[in-house]
């Protein structure tokens, strides 16, 4: 029996969320769409098999097929990102990080991390976060002149503070990062740093950002952001912590690894390798470079000036309208972004003064520096014109003509 006619209700809302991802405007930096063949893998008989251990060192019988995956995936995530060890079990990027974390440090020892409101992860000490209520998490941020990351602040606090680990690596910061610096802080030291690189994964195996595989010893990351593969984690570190981490993820915080989505990794993997990658991510890098002279033009303020990767912080102070209104009236449009601190906030994290906008989907969609100046224009519409239910569908009915012409999952809707 098919899910249409076993469970029409699920299948109503899968139906609804394709035309949602095929005719809405998908700005959320942290997401992507994926291949066919990647949910093809998710979606496969893998999810059926329980594989607890490494490959040739399970638990269960019946491993061999699911052992040939995970050594794909663990051989071509070493080759793409040039790194000595992997583990490609994590569920998520935050359980990267969490075991990384509890390998490396003991409850109580000292962490610096970069404070959420510049632009940190939760992961990386927020007091409502296992990383927060486990550890001594002391922040650093960005530079109130110019929105760049504060090495003397860094240096300062490392050298006060003496941490056990310095973690990098931010979910809403727009610029590059200089990992040799961290290094340098770190080994003055004695810290070890671990390198989060699950919003620029994509951008490092293609050469547009610095990579930190040589500068840290440990290097956690999504698969599912700029990297287009599915929704998962992954840890890179140097040989003599391969034990440590591996014996974290499973047994120390993880049970079965998902093996569907190991075996989805792997494909991705695949596609990171090819060519075409690369092209995809210097036309990410130049369609947010676009948009942010776009918006710059018509008057917006961004935190640090522009961006140099694949998203922007929109700093809304200065006008009549907060992050959450904004998200809501563009979520009205057609055009899906997140309300996002701004560093220095003064407003909530419910409120907030900025938008976080990205473009690593709309760039998978085809859409290149053309289709960026449209949708600038079609954001500073719905940003001036957000008390008018009418003017809002006027650009959502533009937003969708924008989506029509560029067809991703159309085979999907008439499944
Ligand atoms: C820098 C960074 N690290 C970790 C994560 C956590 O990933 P996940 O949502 O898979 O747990 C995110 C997610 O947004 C992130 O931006």
């Amino acid at each position: 029996m098919s899910l249409k006619n076993f469970d029409p209700d699920i299948y109503e809302a899968i139906r609804l969320e394709t035309e949602r991802q095929e005719y809405k405007l998908e700005l959320i930096a942290s997401e992507n769409l994926v291949s066919e063949e990647v949910i093809e893998a998710t979606g496969s008989v893998l999810t059926n098999k329980y594989a607890e251990g490494y490959p040739g060192k399970r638990y269960y019988g019946g491993c061999e097929h699911v052992d040939t995956v995970e050594r794909l995936a663990i051989e071509r995530a070493r080759k793409l990102f040039g790194c000595a060890h992997v583990n490609v079990q994590p569920h998520s990027g935050s359980q990267a990080n969490m075991a990384v974390y509890m390998a490396a440090l003991k409850p109580g020892e000292t962490v610096l991390g970069m404070n959420l409101s510049h632009g940190g992860h939760l992961t990386h000490g927020s007091p409502v976060n296992f990383s927060g209520q486990l550890y001594n998490v002391v922040f650093y941020g960005v530079r109130k002149d110019d929105h760049r990351i504060d090495m003397d602040q860094v240096r300062g606090l490392a050298r006060r503070l003496r941490p056990k680990m310095i973690v990098v690596g931010a979910s809403a910061y727009p610029r590059i990062i200089d990992f040799k610096a961290f290094r340098e802080a770190a080994d003055e030291v004695g810290a070890v740093v671990m390198v989060d690189i699950a919003h620029i994964a994509g951008l490092v195996v293609a050469g547009l950002h610095p990579s930190p595989v040589n500068e840290a010893e440990f290097v956690t990351t999504t698969t599912h952001k700029t990297l287009r593969g599915p929704r998962s984690g992954m840890i890179m570190c140097r040989e003599e912590f391969a034990k440590a981490v591996d014996k974290m993820i499973f047994p120390g915080i993880q049970g079965g690894p998902l093996m569907h989505v190991i075996a989805a990794k792997a494909v991705a993997f695949k596609e990171a390798m090819q060519p075409a990658f690369v092209e995809y991510q210097k036309q990410v890098v130049s369609n947010a470079k676009v948009l942010s002279i776009e918006l710059m033009n018509r008057g917006y303020d961004l935190v640090s000036g522009g961006t140099d990767n694949h998203l922007m912080l929109v700093d809304l102070t200065k006008r009549e309208i907060t992050g959450k209104e904004a998200e809501e009236a563009l979520v009205k449009a057609g055009i899906t972004v997140n309300k996002n601190t701004i560093p220095f906030e003064t407003r909530s994290p419910f409120v907030t003064s900025g938008v976080r906008i990205g473009v690593p989907a709309a760039t998978t969609k085809g859409m290149k520096e053309a289709e960026m100046k449209q949708i600038a224009a079609l954001i500073d519409r719905a940003l001036k014109d957000s008390a008018s239910e009418e003017s809002l569908a006027s650009i959502k009915n533009d937003v969708r003509e924008l989506c029509a012409r560029f067809p991703f999952y159309r085979e999907r809707m008439t499944v």
